[in-house]
């Protein structure tokens, strides 16, 4: 039986944590669909058209070393607000969205666009300073410089592209329950997203056990 979670907000938000956490949690399958146009993204960066790399994207696009990249996050921006780009991913996505068994989705369209019918709907979200702090603390962590205002900079430069594009913005879903992980641990916001899953799943075994 299908069962979609949408998990969408803004970069560096812990949505990516939390949907990998709660994918665990109940046995549902997981895709990261920031990584279909960060592949996209890439494949621009080395020359591509972004509407054909995203027309012939393979399986294997997804495993690339240098996705997480900085550079390569900017690019995959610039590419979703390229409506053909988008809508070249849009097949997969549903699939995937209404495999049996259940899916969690996590990216910025998923509630709104892609699975407007998704029976869970998550925006999880952080102030752009907490969000470019945990940024920060991760690039130092691996031992990279970092310059903090720049990686501010870059977190309000791609919010500000994210939301503003007129094709599938990112805002929450009318009927999304929005989580501020500003001031939570992982595992407080874990546990606020599996409590909202659960109240869902209760409501549709409710629903069909008339
Ligand atoms: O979640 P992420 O940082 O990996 O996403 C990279 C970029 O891809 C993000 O800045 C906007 C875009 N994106 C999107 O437009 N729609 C999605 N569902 C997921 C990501």
């Amino acid at each position: 039986m299908a069962f979609t979670v949408a998990i969408d907000g803004p970069a560096a938000a812990g949505k990516g944590t939390v949907s990998r956490a709660v994918a665990a949690h109940f046995g549902f399958a997981h895709l990261d669909t920031g990584l279909l146009y960060r592949a996209v993204g890439q494949r621009m960066l080395e020359g591509t058209d972004p509407v054909e790399a995203a027309l012939t994207l393979r399986a294997e696009d997804l495993d690339r070393e240098g996705l997480r990249a900085d550079p390569v996050a900017q690019a995959a921006s610039k590419v979703a607000a390229i409506p053909e780009v988008r809508a070249a991913l849009l097949d997969f996505q549903r699939a995937f969205a209404r495999r049996a068994g259940g899916a969690v989705l996590d990216g910025r369209d998923i509630g709104t666009v892609i699975c407007p019918e998704a029976e869970a709907k998550l925006f999880v979200t952080a102030s752009a300073e907490t969000r470019a702090r945990r940024r920060f603390d991760e690039l130092t962590g691996k031992g990279e410089a970092a310059d903090f205002d720049r990686v501010l900079s870059d977190v309000r430069t791609r919010d500000a592209r994210d939301m503003g594009r007129p094709d599938a913005p990112l805002k929450p879903a009318r009927d999304a329950v929005e989580i501020d992980t500003s001031e939570m641990s992982i595992s407080q916001a874990v546990a606020a997203a599996i409590a909202v899953i659960e109240d869902r799943i209760k409501e549709r075994n409710d629903h069909e056990n008339g």
